[in-house]
C-alpha cells in the first residue's frame, strides 16, 4: 500500500519532469484547500531551498550538495541529467541560479520503504546561499515545522511557478500509527509525521525531496524532515511523512564526506 504511493509518487514527478514542469493529472477531487494550505514565501526567506529538474524539492546541504529524497533518484552512481534551480522564488526569474547535478548518492539499502533520502552532488559549488544544517539529535523532532515547496497546491494539482510555504505540527509515531491514521504504516525510527487531524495543510506532490525545517535554541533554520509521502494531500487524518533526518544525520554526514563535502 505504502509502496504503491511512492511509486506513484515518481511516476508524477517523471510526468512533471517530462512536461517541463507542468502537471495537470486528474486529482481524486478532494481537496480545495489551497505546499497545500500555504502561502507564497518571500524572496531570500529560504535561501536553501531548491528545485530540481524531475520534479522534486531538495535542501542546499552544502555549496556543492542537495539532500533530496530517495524517490526522487534512480540510483546511486554519476549522473549528470539533473538540473537544481535555487535562488529564487519564481523559477521563471532571470536571476535564478542553476547547477547540473554530476554524481547522485542514494541511501544504501532503499527499497521504497523507509530510507527516503539521498546526496546529489552540484557540478560546481554555490556562492551567495546559505545552506540548511541538518539536525544531528532528536532534540527538534517535535513542534512546529516550516514545509515549503514548489510542487501541486491542491492534490492533483499543477506544480507552482513560486515558492510555497505553510506551517505544520509535529504528530507522534504513536498517533500517526494508529488505526484513524496510518494504522502501523509507518517507520517509527526513522519517519516523522507532521499536519493537522483536520486536514488542510500539506506538502503534495513535486514537495518531495524538500526539506522540513524549525528554529534550533539559537533560532536558526534546522532540518529536521524530507518530503516523502502521504494518503492523497491535506486530508483529514492523513498527516505528511517525512523521513527523520536526525535518524539519519551521522550516515549523510559521512556520505557528504565522501562526496567531497
Ligand atoms: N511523494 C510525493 C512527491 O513525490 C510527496 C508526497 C507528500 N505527500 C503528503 N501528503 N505530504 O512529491
Amino acid at each position: 500500500m505504502r509502496r504503491w504511493r511512492t511509486l506513484l509518487a515518481t511516476a508524477a514527478a517523471a510526468i512533471t519532469a517530462a512536461t517541463m514542469g507542468v502537471l495537470a493529472a486528474p486529482g481524486a477531487a478532494h481537496a480545495d484547500a489551497n505546499v497545500v494550505g500555504g502561502t507564497r514565501a518571500t524572496q531570500g526567506e529560504f535561501p536553501f531551498m531548491v528545485r530540481l529538474s524531475m520534479g522534486c524539492g531538495g535542501a542546499l546541504y552544502s555549496p556543492t550538495l542537495v539532500l533530496t529524497a530517495a524517490h526522487c533518484v534512480n540510483g546511486t552512481g554519476t549522473n549528470t541529467s539533473i538540473t537544481a534551480t535555487m535562488g529564487v522564488v519564481d523559477l521563471n526569474s532571470t536571476s535564478k541560479i542553476t547547477r547540473k547535478s554530476n554524481y547522485v548518492y542514494r541511501a544504501p539499502g532503499y527499497n521504497g520503504n523507509g530510507k527516503d533520502w539521498a546526496l546529489i552532488r552540484l557540478a560546481s559549488p554555490v556562492t551567495g546561499l546559505a545552506t540548511l544544517p541538518i539536525a544531528k539529535t532528536t532534540a527538534y523532532d517535535s513542534g512546529t515545522f516550516t514545509i515549503a515547496g514548489w510542487g501541486a497546491a491542491t492534490e492533483g494539482g499543477s506544480q507552482q511557478r513560486y515558492l510555497l510555504k505553510a506551517t505544520v505540527p509535529f504528530v507522534s509515531d504513536t498517533t500517526c500509527n494508529s488505526s484513524s491514521m496510518y494504522n502501523g504504516e509507518i517507520i517509527a525510527s526513522n519517519e516523522i509525521c507532521a499536519g493537522y487531524t483536520s486536514g488542510g495543510t500539506d506538502t503534495c506532490q513535486g514537495d518531495s525531496g524538500g526539506p522540513m525545517f524549525r528554529r534550533d535554541s539559537a533560532n536558526a533554520w534546522v532540518q529536521v524532515g524530507i518530503v516523502s509521502w502521504g494518503d492523497g494531500c491535506a486530508r483529514p487524518n492523513k498527516p505528511g511523512v517525512y523521513t527523520q533526518v536526525s535518524y539519519f544525520a551521522s550516515t549523510i554526514a559521512s556520505a557528504a564526506a565522501s562526496l567531497g563535502g
